[in-house]
């Protein structure tokens, strides 16, 4: 079986980028990472680069320039997917069209609430007793595109930002690489659903929607 092609884009930690390293490792994975992009120094990009993944750095310049490099590379590697994992750049509206349906993000919250930055400070504000994340297609609004999946997590009263994006980012490294291979296998693999397995019950205090 061919492998779908993936570029993960990161800005950050990370870890989301580690889980999705890991689920490639398992032998019916229907996707590879093939690169990492990164627009700055950070430890995801360390970490891609002591994994030994083809790792890129773009870094201080322009969207245009940014995309226009990012492309090349893209290209180059025979890419399919794009998935972004904690990438901090907002991608230019001719870059999503070009990439139309190719390019997955997750986001810290239960989208349609609390798109854009800061969502664990916002979920504290408004007393939340419950948080999230999705994982979505991308299109040219921010946040806003085809939902795939989605987790939950509950909040109590002894929660803080740190312990909040803790328990998210626990249930992320899970929900993420899932997402991926649902949306890999329902695009590209469309007679093949049989691959598909969900273990549901990896932890028990989050629920997901996949
Ligand atoms: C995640 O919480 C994700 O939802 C958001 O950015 C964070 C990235 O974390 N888009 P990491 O770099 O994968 O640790």
């Amino acid at each position: 079986m061919k492998k779908i092609k993936t570029a993960i884009f990161l800005s950050g930690e990370g870890t989301n980028f580690k889980s999705i390293y890991d689920t490639c490792l398992e032998k019916n994975c229907p996707f590879e990472i093939e690169i990492v992009i990164s627009d700055r120094r950070c430890k995801g990009y360390d970490l891609s680069k002591s994994l030994n993944k083809k790792t890129y750095i773009f870094e201080n310049c322009e969207k245009i320039t940014f995309e226009k490099k990012t492309n090349m590379v893209l290209k180059q590697n025979q890419i399919d997917l794009i998935c972004l994992a904690g990438f901090m750049k907002i991608l230019s509206e001719d870059f999503v069209k070009k990439w139309n349906k190719k390019i997955l993000n997750i986001h810290p919250s239960i989208l349609p609430l609390f798109p854009g930055l800061n969502t664990y400070k916002k979920v504290i504000q408004y007393g939340m007793k419950i948080h999230g994340s999705t994982v979505h297609i991308v299109n040219s609004k921010v946040d806003s595109g085809p939902i795939i999946a989605q987790s939950a997590i509950t909040i109590d009263d002894l929660d803080n930002e740190i312990s909040i994006e803790k328990k998210l980012k626990k249930s992320e490294h899970y929900l993420y690489p899932i997402a991926i291979k649902k949306y890999v296998i329902k695009t590209f693999f469309k007679n093949n659903k049989n691959s598909l397995k969900i273990e549901k019950n990896k932890y028990s205090n989050i629920i997901y929607s996949i």
